[in-house]
């Protein structure tokens, strides 16, 4: 599929459910992609977010929200480090990964929220995060359901605050970027394939005035280049 690719209403909710079938199945693929979000793999699936604190001079007054968290890796990764005031948020589509991001939790005291929810209907208050994360989750989104994540997630944040959206990205080249939607179609139909430039364009449209290219890399596991953008809410928007 290609970024000029539309579908109709309920899309979201069929992909919801095509990951919970696949999250929980016992499959190759499944244990794969299980694997993939737990802590060895998140180094080859997410690198550039080990290196998140020194990039954005992140301390422990990081509110983070990591939409489509998964087992919670790099969530816990990034609140150890910091060593947030106040725990994090993550929330997912899928029972499944979120009984698992449960169970890995080494630090049940810790009380970091695991909500079960759409990213396109965020159920928190205005301004309450200053960090959200979103990562591998928009291919699934057409781009009105791109379009509400992103007025969702500017609601969410604080004047001041930031978010960072990645995610499978063209190549240029189309027969590769068949192949590599055929891939990742694995377990979820119908990824989108999507250039920094129409993520931008998408978060500009949404009504944020900052957005730049993340720029982030590399990352190593699957091979497929990543998309990638830093937006905010200026201090002075309400
Ligand atoms: C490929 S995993 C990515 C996990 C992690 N963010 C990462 O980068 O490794 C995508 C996650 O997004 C969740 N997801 C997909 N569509 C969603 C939606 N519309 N709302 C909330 N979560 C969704 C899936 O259940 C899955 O756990």
């Amino acid at each position: 599929m290609n970024e000029h690719d539309h579908s109709g209403p309920g899309e979201q909710a069929q992909r919801a459910a095509e990951y919970e079938r696949w999250l929980s199945a016992a499959s190759l693929s499944a244990r794969g992609i299980r694997w993939w979000m737990g802590p060895l793999g998140q180094w080859f699936a997410n690198a550039p977010l080990y290196r998140l604190k020194a990039n954005l001079k992140l301390d422990q007054t990081v509110r983070l929200l990591d939409i489509g968290v998964g087992r919670g890796t790099v969530m816990r990764m990034l609140d150890d480090t910091l060593e947030c005031d106040r725990a994090p948020v993550g929330l997912d589509a899928s029972r499944a990964i979120l009984r698992q991001a449960a169970a890995d939790e080494d630090n049940p005291q810790r009380g970091a929220g695991l909500v079960q929810g759409s990213a396109t209907a965020l159920p928190f208050a205005n301004d309450t995060f200053n960090l959200v994360l979103c990562g591998h989750l928009v291919k699934h989104l057409d781009d009105d359901d791109v379009r509400a994540l992103f007025i969702e997630v500017r609601r969410v944040l604080e004047p001041g605050g930031l978010a960072l959206v990645w995610e499978f990205g063209p190549t240029g080249y189309r027969p590769l970027d068949a192949w590599n939607a055929r891939t990742l179609a694995t377990g979820v139909r119908r990824p989108r394939l999507r250039s920094t430039k129409t993520l931008r364009r998408l978060a500009e449209e949404s009504g944020f005035t900052f957005t730049r290219d993340a720029d982030l890399r590399p990352f190593l596991l699957p091979p497929i280049p990543r998309a990638s953008i830093l937006i905010g809410k200026r201090p002075d928007e309400g």
